[in-house]
């Protein structure tokens, strides 16, 4: 797979890491994120504010096959409206949204703005789909802040779980934060789809996860280098004394042995063990049959 135009270089580590996921592991052939509209998006972030995504595809594809735009859908009667939106449940959604289409188009003239204020006076439109609509529909840098993606920030950048209910103001200005600049549709769009299939409420994966490296709240493994550094070094180890102690043997005339003390004080500089530690591991190599020890001298066995 070709590699993803991130543009690298205007990114954070954090930032380029989650756009290389949503390239490869992302939803991006979502019907409301393959083709893009105002109207779309509006649509779209109306049924998934209660209905999961399975589920709202074929009925998104079949609302905006019977209600193209805002004109047509403001012109609908409530009852054709209610009947396209059977199966979706929470039938206000329904109505709210055809009184969105009649606003804009009289306010609007069919196209939504895209200020924040002129976006929030609008019938329905509360902070999260404001956000919403500059970010998906107009790839304006904004966060909307919903479950998934406050769950995200909360854990990346507080390392805590949050409760649920409105996301409080600090973690949505973090959220704002994160966003990398003209890119706001794709990073909304990796966040929802991390917080749906890694970053979960109850059993986050976070062994699999794009931002492991970068989340306060995921679990600490040593890393390789630090492991290594706590190792034993090798000329501390018994091995390495063995091997010095047989070293010395061999360099004794045959016939001839040497005193435990002798042979601590000739390996004092080379070896860090004490004469005690010394002698265990001579007994140690007696028993391999390396060695022949009567208790005060020790030499090769003959
Ligand atoms: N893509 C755009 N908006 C979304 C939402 N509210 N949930 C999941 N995916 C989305």
């Amino acid at each position: 797979m070709a590699e993803p135009m991130t543009g690298s270089r205007l990114l954070t580590p954090l930032q380029r890491r989650l756009l290389r996921w949503y390239c490869r592991r992302g939803r991006a052939n979502l019907p409301w994120r393959a083709q893009r509209s105002p109207y779309r998006t509006v649509v779209s972030e109306s049924m998934l504010a209660q209905t999961q995504v399975e589920r709202v595809i074929p009925k998104f594809e079949s609302f905006v096959r019977r209600f193209g735009d805002f004109a047509a859908l403001a012109a609908a009667s409530p009852a054709d409206v209610l009947r396209e939106w059977k199966g979706l449940g929470y039938n206000s959604r329904a109505l709210r949204l055809r009184d969105l289409a009649k606003a804009v188009m009289e306010r609007h003239a069919g196209a939504l703005p895209t200020q924040l204020d002129a976006l929030l006076a609008l019938p329905g439109i509360g902070p999260y789909s404001a956000a919403a609509i500059r970010a998906f529909a107009f790839n304006i840098d904004d966060a909307p802040v919903d479950t998934n993606v406050a769950r995200i920030v909360s854990r990346v950048v507080f390392g805590v779980e949050r409760r649920s209910g409105a996301p409080p103001q600090t973690l949505v200005e973090h959220a704002r934060r994160l966003v990398p600049r003209r890119r706001a549709h794709d990073w909304s769009s990796a966040l929802m789809d991390l917080g749906a299939a890694v970053c979960t409420a109850r059993a986050p994966r976070c062994l699999i996860c794009p931002l492991k490296q970068d989340c306060a709240a995921a679990p600490v493994a040593p890393e390789p280098a630090q492991r290594a550094r706590q190792r034993v070094p090798f000329e501390r180890t018994t091995r390495y004394a063995r091997g010095r102690i047989i070293d010395r043997l061999r360099d004794l005339p045959a016939g001839r042995r040497i005193s435990l003390l002798d042979l601590h004080g000739q390996l004092e500089t080379t070896l860090q063990q004490s004469p005690e530690e010394l002698r265990g591991i001579v007994d140690d190599l007696q028993r391999d049959g390396l060695v022949h020890c009567n208790g005060e001298s020790v030499a090769l066995p003959e």
